[in-house]
């Protein structure tokens, strides 16, 4: 008999897993809190956008393998409880909240059948997976626990949960290890790595992946103000370096930095634990990753006050991009959206667009001015700010954009527009670490 699998928290991670899941053949219960979400999740429509989400959950809907609810008890018979919750950071210090994550355990307990598996996918910190093995294993003893940490990005999370580029577990027991090879066996088929590992380094890997990357951005950002300070060019520089193999040019896109609800608040999560663990030094480097990446932010406002002026109350600043990247309308932690309302603050006027994430970013800075049209936004501006490279942005013709703007001057914070194209519509073009 096939597994049946429940995923707890059906937020982008949860509802994609739950939609992949269903998709692989098993029958799938989704659980979240929220009964609104649960509402639209069982309409088949999604409480956030997501490319090619909404056509698998569609679909799974139809095949009546899938459903979603806010009652735990509903889960009885399920073999496979994967939790899916968020780790937010804490509002009082670097730590991750984990109210969540215990509070989905402590719930599901009750309901654990024998022999049956949670596998925690939420990004934790280490030592969490076997604090709640050590508390199941006093509340629900007949049942076993795993950590298999989740690598999706958003934008891409159905590829990257059905494609992934390898599959992590964590686990004390070869019987968890077999489950979870069961739940995905079309993927290892498919050629997937699998490691296996124990608890806390399955924790670990997570952390030290987006640690890495977060890393390797504030290293770009870092050269680009190198770059500008020696009048060069960090794409140049980037292009370069990127084609040692060793390197590697992902993930080396110079601009306004890192954002989002993952790279920023784990890597402060991170430092956090290592304190606690009395590792402290190991990662005084993601201090100084931190600080680079917020001071990106800062010298785009720095270069709109020297080339417009200290007082920017007499001045309308468009800006394009609202999301903390394209193709999602995550506004958390956006820097797109920290830089606006840093220039409201400085007393601009400042107009922000964004394809798909005005409403989310209306919700958390209620007070900036927002236009649906780019053209809208654009129309009387002093300074047109890049922040986040959807290709709509890419797209646009300079000279068109040119009719409509007071003075011809853009920043490009993602280094992602066509310098020549802007420049030779007249444009003066400002990029982040390039300096002619
Ligand atoms: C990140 C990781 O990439 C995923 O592997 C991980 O599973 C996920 O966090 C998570 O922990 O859940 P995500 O937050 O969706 O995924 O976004 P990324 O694609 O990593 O981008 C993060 C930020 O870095 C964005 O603000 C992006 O604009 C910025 N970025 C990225 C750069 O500034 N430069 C680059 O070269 C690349």
């Amino acid at each position: 008999m096939a597994l049946k699998l429940s995923v707890i928290g059906c937020g982008y991670l949860g509802a994609t897993h739950a939609a992949a899941m269903s998709s692989l053949g098993f029958e799938v219960v989704g659980i979240d809190t929220d009964p609104h979400k649960v509402e639209l999740l069982n309409k088949g429509e999604l409480p956030f956008y997501e490319p090619g989400l909404d056509t698998l959950l569609t679909q799974e809907m139809k095949t009546g393998r899938l459903k979603f609810t806010t009652d735990y008890s509903s889960v009885s018979d399920v073999d496979v409880h994967f939790i899916c919750v968020g780790t937010p950071q804490s509002v009082d210090g670097l730590a991750a909240d984990l109210t969540y994550v215990y509070a989905s355990v402590e719930a599901i307990a009750p309901h654990l059948k024998e022999g049956s598996l949670v596998v925690g996918k939420s990004t934790v910190p280490v030592g969490t997976a076997q604090a709640l093995k050590d508390k199941l294993a006093i509340t629900a003893p007949q049942s076993d626990l795993a950590w298999n940490p989740e690598f999706l990005r958003e934008g891409f999370a159905v590829e990257d949960t059905l494609k992934p580029n390898r599959l992590v577990v964590g686990v004390t027991s070869n019987s968890a290890e077999k489950i979870l090879q069961e739940v995905y066996q079309s993927l290892i088929d498919a050629g997937t790595p699998w490691v296996r590992a124990d608890l806390p380094t399955a924790e670990l890997v997570k952390v030290a992946a987006n640690s890495f990357l977060a890393t390797k951005i504030s290293f770009i950002n870092a050269m680009a103000e190198v770059c500008e300070a020696a009048g060069a060019d960090v794409t140049v520089l980037a292009k370069a370096i990127g084609y040692d193999p060793r390197i590697g040019s992902r993930f080396l896109q110079a601009g306004i930095g890192f954002g989002g609800g993952c790279l920023p608040k784990d890597i402060r999560a991170f430092m956090a634990r290592a304190q606690e663990l009395g590792a402290e030094q190991a990662l005084e480097f993601l201090r100084e990753i931190d600080a680079i990446n917020l001071r990106s932010r800062q010298r785009v406002i720095d270069v709109v006050r020297a080339d417009l002026s200290e007082d920017l109350t007499q001045y309308k600043l468009a800006i394009l991009g609202a999301t903390f990247k394209p193709d999602s309308d995550d506004v958390r932690d956006s820097p797109a959206l920290d830089i606006a309302a840093q220039l409201q603050a400085a007393g601009a006027h400042v107009v922000v667009h964004d394809p798909k994430g005005i409403e989310p970013a209306r919700k958390r800075f209620p007070n900036l001015d927002y236009a649906e049209k780019i053209t809208d936004c654009v129309k009387g501006a002093d300074a047109i700010l890049h922040l986040t490279e959807w290709k709509e942005y890419r797209d646009l013709d300079p000279a068109v954009i040119g009719q409509l703007v007071k003075s011809k001057f853009i920043i490009d914070g993602r280094n992602a527009l066509d310098r020549d194209r802007w420049r030779s519509a007249g444009w003066r073009f400002h990029a982040l670490g390039r300096t002619d």
